[in-house]
């Protein structure tokens, strides 16, 4: 089953989105089971090839693993690809499960293919941007796009520091976002970080090794759920 038959209501849901790159890779299903029991639904998912940016993480077998588990609950995986060409990866990312599969706007010159062929698979089309790429670059992919992603540290790492333009730039996606898109903040979200990144417009906040990097996972999770609720209560800008 491919990512085009599911409700996409999660796009544009406030969610806290646990990244599975900070959890035990020896126990991902275990790890995924915990934070949906605790009430995740979105899971967000770092493929990382070595040569866009140093490390490599997992490719479709870690999403064909996890998708099982993840659908029945009614949940998604986005998968966020820091790799080469990621147009290379399409077909085997939608077959394995993946949900929304985003891209960096520096990672291929044939952005506005790759994501016509991400929606032509059934997936979610998504864009993002290193923290030092001007915001504009995204203007005409936005078009194309159903996830704007900010990225708010470098690529590559989890625990880094969270990069304060990073909010400006959310919000700079925000008003780039199209109707029915989703904007999404990944990088150094935690309980110092998660409110101000969602009143900047982020309705989706990735964390990882602030959820799994905690004692309690679950725990945190529903920490971080307790401070957007608070901070939705406020009311946005
Ligand atoms: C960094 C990844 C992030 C990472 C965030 O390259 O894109 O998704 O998991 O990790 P934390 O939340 O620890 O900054
Ligand atoms: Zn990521």
């Amino acid at each position: 089953m491919t990512g085009g038959s599911r409700d996409r209501s999660w796009i544009t849901d406030v969610q806290v989105c646990p990244s599975i790159l900070a959890a035990d890779f020896g126990a991902f299903r275990a790890q995924v089971r915990e934070l949906l029991d605790a009430g995740a639904r979105t899971f967000h998912v770092d493929v990382m090839d070595g040569h866009f940016v140093p490390v490599i993480t997992f490719g479709h077998g870690v999403v064909e693993a996890l998708a099982g588990d993840v659908h029945e609950r009614g949940g998604a995986l986005a998968v966020h690809l820091m790799v080469e060409r990621p147009e290379r990866l399409v077909d085997d990312f939608a077959k394995a499960g993946a949900d929304a599969f985003t891209v960096h706007v520096e990672s291929t010159v044939h952005l506005h293919r790759t994501l016509q062929l991400v929606r032509e698979s059934g997936m979610v089309p998504g864009v993002t941007l290193n923290p030092a790429t001007p915001v504009a670059l995204l203007e005409e992919a936005a078009r194309e796009a159903d996830n704007l992603l900010c990225m708010s540290v470098n690529p590559g790492w989890g625990g880094q520091r969270f990069i304060p333009s990073s909010l400006e730039r959310t919000a700079a996606l925000r008003r780039l976002a199209r109707p029915g898109a989703g904007v999404e903040i990944d990088g150094g979200i935690g309980a110092e970080t998660v409110a101000a990144a969602f009143r900047a417009g982020a309705n989706r906040l990735t964390a990882g090794s602030a959820i799994y990097g905690a004692s309690e996972p679950g725990t945190a999770y529903r920490e971080l759920v307790a401070l957007v609720d608070a901070a939705r209560d406020v009311g946005t800008p």
